[in-house]
């Protein structure tokens, strides 16, 4: 576009700003099994309004806007009662999960920095289910993750592997409650207590479970020690904006106490400009999410969440039923909650979730790795729980559909990528293949088959370059 010379009414450009939305997938109507957490029409109305409420306020001065101050203390200091911290505990809002993850790094290695100077490159100690903002902290920040293998039955670590893999430059420990991959807690317990044995911190990541394995645990559900009641958890990361149900651009990053969350804080009075102090990563930062956050928390109550959580986990009950009957299909572990994913010996999984698509349902494929098969994931929540009898009908039906398609020659496009590796010119090679494969110019791709066997049979270090290339093209 170009910026118009007189601006456009009100009415062009809602309808322009609709319009736009015409190729996305319908979420509202629960069809997308991830990304979305929709808590139904009334709290999220009020949600939104709150949120809008606050859109203008910013949250880079308490002292001009002692509401944003307020409003996330009373959030942050409800999640940390929640997550069982005493009254030592302390923490902050931010934007989601990365950020919160990103700020709990920054903190150990700047807590390293002072008390372990010694350490020049320091280390992260993380299984290989652990979320990718972890590696992107280690990238953004200069660590060095170190990820171990987890049970390919369980999808857990063992601690003992964690243990092992704790050298002296290790300031670190990870583990998730649960896992997006598999949906699986690691053994929370065991790892804090190697945390308090060798002196190091440990951070949990509950971006999805904070709220969600919290209210289960208070409805019965049998649910393992993951929180700050583990001795040796000394961080924590709760995403409002998932199973909180929150508007996005919310997450809780949490510390045991001031000593650790000193580190997170950054202040600079070293400019002609205004004295800055930033506990989070944004400095000027709306209201909106605050507010959004502190509105559906009190909208909901904990009635209302245990409400959701009842009908959320009994839908994840008869979706995963109703999978593993299915001869084709089978879901991966033993979920904790109501996320999960599902694979086949028999099937192309990625074919399934184009079949799918055609249906307009949206499920996220995940490559295979040298531990886990390729697999479809699957985030139940309230706005799609509605929705199970219709999905495994059409899963039934696109089974069945995909054992009619003629397969895609997974070897042929292996032998391809292998020649491309080995090409002369492995630019060239790669942008062939990229050809192929749709992921050139700015269309969005349509059919992700063809496109996720080729990703999945590049070596990581090329796919991550591929895909960097893609989106540096796909964006102006
Ligand atoms: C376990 C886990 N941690 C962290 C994140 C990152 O959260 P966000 O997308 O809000 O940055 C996610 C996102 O799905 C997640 O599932």
């Amino acid at each position: 576009m170009q910026i118009p010379e007189r601006g456009l009414s009100k009415q062009e450009i809602l309808s322009a700003l609709q319009a736009f939305k015409s190729h996305d997938m319908d979420w509202k109507a629960g069809r997308v099994w991830c990304y979305v957490y929709n808590p139904g029409q009334d709290p999220a109305e009020v949600m939104n309004e709150a949120y809008l409420s606050f859109l203008t306020e910013n949250g880079l001065d308490p002292t001009v806007f002692p509401s944003l101050l307020k409003l996330e203390t009373e959030v942050v200091r409800a999640v940390i009662d929640l997550l069982h911290g005493d009254s030592q505990a302390v923490g902050h809002l931010t934007t989601g999960g990365t950020e919160s993850i990103m700020l709990a790094v920054k903190t150990a290695r700047d807590k390293a920095r002072v008390e372990r100077p010694d350490i020049r490159e320091p280390e992260m100690v993380l299984p290989k289910t652990a979320h990718a903002a972890f590696h992107k902290a280690a990238h953004y920040l200069g660590l060095k993750p170190v990820a171990v293998d987890i049970d390919p039955q369980s999808f857990q670590v063992n601690p003992q592997d964690i243990q092992k893999a704790i050298t002296g430059n290790t300031i670190l420990l990870v583990a998730s409650a649960p896992s997006y991959s598999q949906g699986v807690i690691d053994p929370i317990a065991e790892i804090g207590k190697i945390a308090q044995e060798r002196s190091l911190l440990f951070h949990v990541d509950a971006c999805v479970g904070g709220l969600h394995l919290s209210f289960m645990r208070k409805l019965g559900y049998d649910i393992p020690d993951f929180d700050f009641t583990v001795p040796g958890v000394t961080s924590i990361s709760t995403d409002l904006h998932k199973y909180g149900y929150a508007a996005k651009g919310c997450s809780v990053v949490m510390y045991r106490n001031k000593d650790i969350r000193k580190y997170q804080i950054f202040a600079c009075t070293d400019t002609t400009a205004y004295t800055l102090i930033n506990p989070t990563v944004l400095s000027t930062k709306s209201g909106g999410p605050m507010a959004g956050a502190w509105a559906i928390l009190n909208f909901l109550g904990e009635e209302g969440y245990k409400r959701i959580i009842k009908i959320v986990q009994d839908a994840t009950q008869e979706l995963i039923a109703g999978i593993n009957a299915i001869p084709e299909l089978r879901v991966l572990g033993r979920p904790a909650m109501c996320m999960f994913s599902f694979a086949s010996d028999t099937i192309n999984v990625y074919q399934l979730a184009d079949e799918m698509n055609k249906r307009g349902w949206y499920l996220q494929g995940q490559f295979a790795t040298p531990l886990t098969p390729r697999s479809l994931h699957v985030s139940v929540n309230y706005g799609t729980a509605s929705n199970v009898k219709a999905l495994l009908k059409d899963l039934r039906q696109g089974v069945e559909r995909v054992k009619q398609m003629t397969p895609i020659d997974s070897a042929g496009i292996r032998t391809m990528v292998e020649a491309a590796l080995q090409a002369p010119d492995p630019g060239a090679a790669f942008g062939q293949l990229a050809a192929r494969a749709g992921l050139t110019g700015t269309d969005l791709p349509s059919d992700m088959a063809f496109i996720n066997e080729v990703l999945e049979s590049l070596p990581d270090e090329v796919c991550n370059v591929f895909l960097v290339n893609y989106f540096n093209d796909l964006y102006v």
